[in-house]
């Protein structure tokens, strides 16, 4: 339990203030001649360090307010700061940097690049950032933490559906990104590989003061998180 104890926590920049604000959040989607409004008025206010759990029946937009935080889609009304910074305000290269550092993306679906190892599958994120692959001393130790560093020159089909997710994990952080968004993480596993899954989740935020925000389904993936929101036909109850 105490053998990770002396990792760093991640820097703290501006610690009064909401790491996420979210206000007033609008989002239609134009199918033909349809709109659908996937979103309908999401206000949202996120701690640094908090551990969020989102839960809704499907279709309630919980994805969509995900691809809105990481700059993936642009909201069609409201406002959403990150950090402190409106993200409907800032350059497509500010909002470009949003997506490579500041928020980190886990997946249902893994989503590794099959013809690479864990390794490269996590070096590549780096080296699209502009940064160094080397792992650092401190990286290392996470993927200690994770319980992965002996499977590191594997290849995805080389590795369990656990592994692989927790491969995932470790590229979503490598960048140390301020905030981790993880949409139905446990989806794909058993009930034995979520366990892990949100045990490392939860040492994430505790240790290293990991914000995050986690979408499930299941109940008891959702009383991990510090505080539980519920969505309902795009909006927050
Ligand atoms: N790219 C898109 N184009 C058009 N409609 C979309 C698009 N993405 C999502 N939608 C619609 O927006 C609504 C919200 O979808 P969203 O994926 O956010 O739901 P969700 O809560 O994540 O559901 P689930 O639990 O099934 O993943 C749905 O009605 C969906 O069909
Ligand atoms: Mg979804």
């Amino acid at each position: 339990m105490s053998d990770h104890s002396h990792l760093e926590p991640l820097p703290v920049n501006i610690p009064s203030r909401p790491i996420i604000e979210v206000k007033e959040l609008e989002k239609i989607y134009r199918v033909g001649e349809v709109d659908i409004h996937a979103l309908n008025g999401v206000s949202l206010s996120v701690a640094r360090g908090e551990f969020l759990s989102i839960v809704g029946t499907s279709g309630s937009g919980k994805s969509t307010l995900f691809n809105i935080l990481g700059g993936l889609t642009p909201p069609t009304r409201g406002t959403v700061q990150i950090n402190g910074r409106d993200l409907t305000q800032m350059s497509d290269s500010d909002r470009n940097d949003l997506r490579k550092r500041t928020v980190g993306f886990v997946f249902q679906k893994y989503n590794l690049l099959p013809t690479l190892t864990a390794e490269q599958n996590i070096q590549i994120v780096r080296d699209v950032a502009g940064r160094p692959i080397e792992f650092d001393a401190q990286f290392k130790e996470v993927l200690v933490m994770l319980g992965i560093e002996q499977r590191m020159k594997h290849k995805p089909r080389a590795l369990s559906g656990g592994e692989q997710q927790r491969v995932a994990i470790a590229r979503a952080i490598v960048n140390g990104p301020a905030i981790l968004l993880a949409d139905e993480p446990t989806g794909n596993l058993d009930s034995k590989n979520s366990d892990i899954v949100l045990n490392l989740l939860r040492d994430l935020n505790k240790r290293l003061g990991q914000t995050i925000l986690m979408i499930t389904h299941n109940p008891e993936a959702a009383a991990y998180g510090d505080r539980i929101v519920q969505m309902r036909d795009g909006k927050v109850l």
